[in-house]
């Protein structure tokens, strides 16, 4: 069994910025205000942290996350601004308004962050304490509301400490978030569309745009998280191409295999093989799920057979997202 970190709990000044720039350096987990909610940070581009960061919040599902940054030059490192997306991050960050945009090329963050979308959420959060921290820090962080799945978001130190004590390793404690509601989500990968009300009310983002907002809201997906409901439209869902045989225990020639433990099925060489963890480690497994999918993807083969993989802890959201990998395309 594995001790979970104790959580600390320090007051916001120099040396708590310090100290959880650190953290988030070493692939920790820190929750710190941002002027909507608490947030939990992990960087963004360690797939492990990102990993722990989902099981530190008992979520079943990978949904994607927002990146967060302190300025626009670092958000032009992780995407794409068309003359829309440019107008609203001019005249509305730092503040609670997230974009949705194509993910730039290159290195922007782990597969994980973006649950392997080709498009990323960013945001630069208007809190002093956010802004020194990812200052300080020098990196993206993704932040979701610092609640266990299922729970309401936090605004205090104390909420974040009753939900995840003992999940994760400091709290940075800047007092009441002064919005008190998450962030406006706003996609722009096509026409500006609406995903999630929130901090900025629309009005203000339709008097920046000069023209009024389509709706795609964001369905609840069981817990406190929301996916697209668009899929169509906002391909809310990485999704293979090659069809995917799951619980997999044999594996023929013309199969890519993606393998979970020790012992990989005896049969005939596969086209390819990737191993999530040989030693059969859920969170480890996590962090390589996606950019593993994607290149078996690629490997030429008639289909990709998946080892079975337990289904406690981060198995769940492994199993939801293989599950929903696998199932016939519907027509959107
Ligand atoms: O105010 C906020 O936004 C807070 C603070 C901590 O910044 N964060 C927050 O994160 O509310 P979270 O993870 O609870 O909500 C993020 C939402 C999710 O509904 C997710 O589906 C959506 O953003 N999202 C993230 N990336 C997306 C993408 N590429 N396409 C569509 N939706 C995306
Ligand atoms: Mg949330």
């Amino acid at each position: 069994m594995t001790i979970g970190p104790s959580t600390r709990v320090i007051k916001a000044d120099s040396e708590a910025v310090a100290a959880a720039a650190r953290c988030l350096a070493a692939g920790g987990l820190v929750a710190f205000p941002t002027e909507t909610v608490y947030g939990l940070g992990a960087d963004a581009q360690d797939g492990i942290a990102v990993a722990r960061l989902y099981d530190a919040k008992g979520r079943p599902a990978f949904n994607p996350l927002i990146a967060h940054v302190p300025d626009m030059a670092a958000a032009r490192g992780l995407a794409r601004f068309d003359a829309a997306a440019e107008r609203l991050a001019t005249m509305l960050w730092p503040g609670p308004l997230t974009l949705v945009l194509p993910k730039a090329e290159g290195r922007t963050v782990a597969d994980l962050a973006t649950a392997g979308l080709d498009s990323i959420a960013v945001r630069v959060p208007d809190h002093p304490v956010a802004r020194e921290i990812l200052t300080a820090f020098g990196r993206p962080v993704v932040a979701p509301s610092a609640n266990r799945s299922g729970h309401v978001s936090p605004t205090t130190a104390q909420h974040v400490l009753a939900d995840l004590r003992g999940r994760i390793d400091l709290i940075v404690d800047g007092g009441a978030t002064p919005v008190g509601v998450e962030s406006t989500i706003v996609s722009c990968l096509a026409e500006p569309v609406l995903l999630r009300p929130g901090g900025v009310p629309r009005a203000a983002i339709e008097r920046v745009l000069g023209q009024s907002l389509d709706d795609a809201p964001l369905q609840p997906d069981g817990d406190e998280g929301e996916a697209p409901l668009a899929p169509g439209q906002l391909a809310s869902h990485y999704a293979p191409r090659s069809a995917l045989r799951l619980d997999a225990t044999t594996v023929s020639a013309s199969e890519a295999l993606l393998a979970f433990g020790p012992q990989t099925p005896a049969g005939s060489e596969p086209v390819r093989t990737l191993n999530l963890s040989t030693r059969g480690d859920l969170i480890e497994a996590a962090a390589n799920l996606f950019s593993y999918l994607r290149a078996l993807d690629s490997a030429g083969a008639a289909s990709i057979a998946v080892m079975p993989v337990p289904h406690h802890g981060l198995g769940e959201a492994i199993n939801d997202r293989l599950r929903r990998a696998a199932a016939p395309r519907s027509v959107t």
